[in-house]
């Protein structure tokens, strides 16, 4: 496939990340180093919370948390039915049960009401997604967990800098999780960072992506000599991913005003499509950290989505799907605990009639017309053809 000029995402890095990159190459600590501490202390400040820890990526971010509150076998685990599926393969890589819940027409996001609908006695925490970055209504979903005593984790992967009040995704629960995968509001090539406030699972976090030493390199008394305690992976992060995000963070604040303000421009223009709708990136006391716009065609599937992409394809526009199928109703969850298509109604609509469209800083002046002029142009055709 030829790149689009218009693609929907892109890596932004600039010279400052190719230096740091070279002066971590140049130096003689590549992992266990104190860059990664660095960026865990500089992220953490940012966020608002006591304690950030480093990982490999999203996905190990929210098995580690999973795994450190001992969530296995026999337990049950609530996950929203629109996600990406490594929110619920987390579940899966540690023996629990995926209870996967539809979500909300307005926004994708999980509500407290179907949460309540889904809690036994074997459930031991809730996983939230902020969907395309809208924070989830976390004053009930929190009140819910507490009445239920229930570990709430955030996977806040499309949701840096989201904010619910005044407070920011991955400080709304009990420990959240971020990803920096290339196209992410941030990156570092492959990589995440887990937030939280507590700090004996941070501590069993930290130990846990790294074998489950019981001293890291830094505090060993003794160089090379170590026990080891637990169990834990090989999740860390190394030290040229992390120079690479210290970069990205800098930078971090005057790119979501340029997504904010795309994000607008582009809604504006698309409103006067009547065939389309957009969610609004101010909900209640959430503020989208808007990841890309997700144009909602009509529940009756009166347009073809196909048709409607192909049209922006062919005009150089880069569209992508959030997300592909509800995650229940992939192959794997559908064999393994018999989901079927009609159990999740609203996620089954919002992953065959969205087109996810490009907001980030990539996108040139004027994409906004060029996106809706396409579109149009779909309808239009589509229309005739009919
Ligand atoms: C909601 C959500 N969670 C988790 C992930 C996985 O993140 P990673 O690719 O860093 O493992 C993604 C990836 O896009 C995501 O969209």
């Amino acid at each position: 496939m030829q790149p689009h000029n218009i693609p929907f995402g892109q890596p932004m890095l600039d010279q400052d990340e190719i230096d740091a990159v070279t002066k971590v190459l140049k130096g003689p600590i590549l992992a266990h180093g104190p860059v990664c501490l660095e960026f865990e202390e500089a992220f953490a400040k940012h966020i608002g919370v006591d304690h950030a820890i480093s990982v490999s990526s999203g996905t190990s971010g929210l098995h580690l948390s999973l795994f450190s509150r001992q969530i296995g076998p026999g337990d049950e685990v609530i996950v929203p039915a629109m996600t990406h599926v490594a929110t619920a393969h987390a579940v899966e890589y540690c023996s629990a049960k995926p209870v996967f819940v539809d979500v909300d027409p307005k926004n994708g996001n999980i509500t407290s009401d179907a949460i309540s609908s889904e809690i036994t006695e074997n459930t031991k925490s809730i996983m939230v997604v902020h969907f395309l970055g809208l924070p989830c209504d976390m004053d009930k979903i929190n009140a819910n967990a507490e009445k239920h005593q229930l570990f709430v984790i955030e996977d806040a992967a499309l949701a840096v800098d989201a904010l619910y009040g005044e407070t920011k995704a991955g400080a709304l629960g009990n420990v959240g999780c971020f990803s920096f995968y290339p196209i992410k509001h941030m990156t570092t090539i492959e990589g995440g960072m887990v937030t939280t406030n507590d700090p004996q699972l941070a501590e069993s976090i930290r130990k846990r992506k790294a074998f489950g030493y019981d001293h890291s390199h830094q505090t060993r008394k003794k160089p090379g000599v170590y026990d080891v305690p637990i169990l834990g992976y090989n999740y860390r992060m190394n030290e040229v991913e992390a120079a690479v995000g210290l970069c990205q963070l800098a930078k971090l604040k005057q790119k979501l005003k340029i997504r904010e303000t795309n994000y607008n421009a582009l809604k504006n223009t698309l409103s006067a499509i009547d065939e389309i709708t957009v969610f609004d990136p101010v909900q209640g006391k959430a503020r989208s950290s808007c990841y890309c716009l997700n144009a909602v065609l009509p529940q009756d599937g009166s347009l073809n989505r196909d048709d409607i992409v192909a049209e922006l394809n062919a005009q150089n526009i880069g569209t992508s799907v959030h997300y592909p199928g509800p995650v229940p109703l992939m192959t794997y969850y559908q064999e393994k605990y018999g989901y079927k298509p009609g159990q999740f109604p609203v996620a089954e609509w919002l992953s065959a009639q969205t087109i996810s469209l490009p907001v980030a800083p990539h996108v040139p002046d004027g994409f906004e017309i060029k996106i809706a002029d396409a579109i149009k142009n779909a309808i239009h055709k589509i229309r005739k053809k009919n």
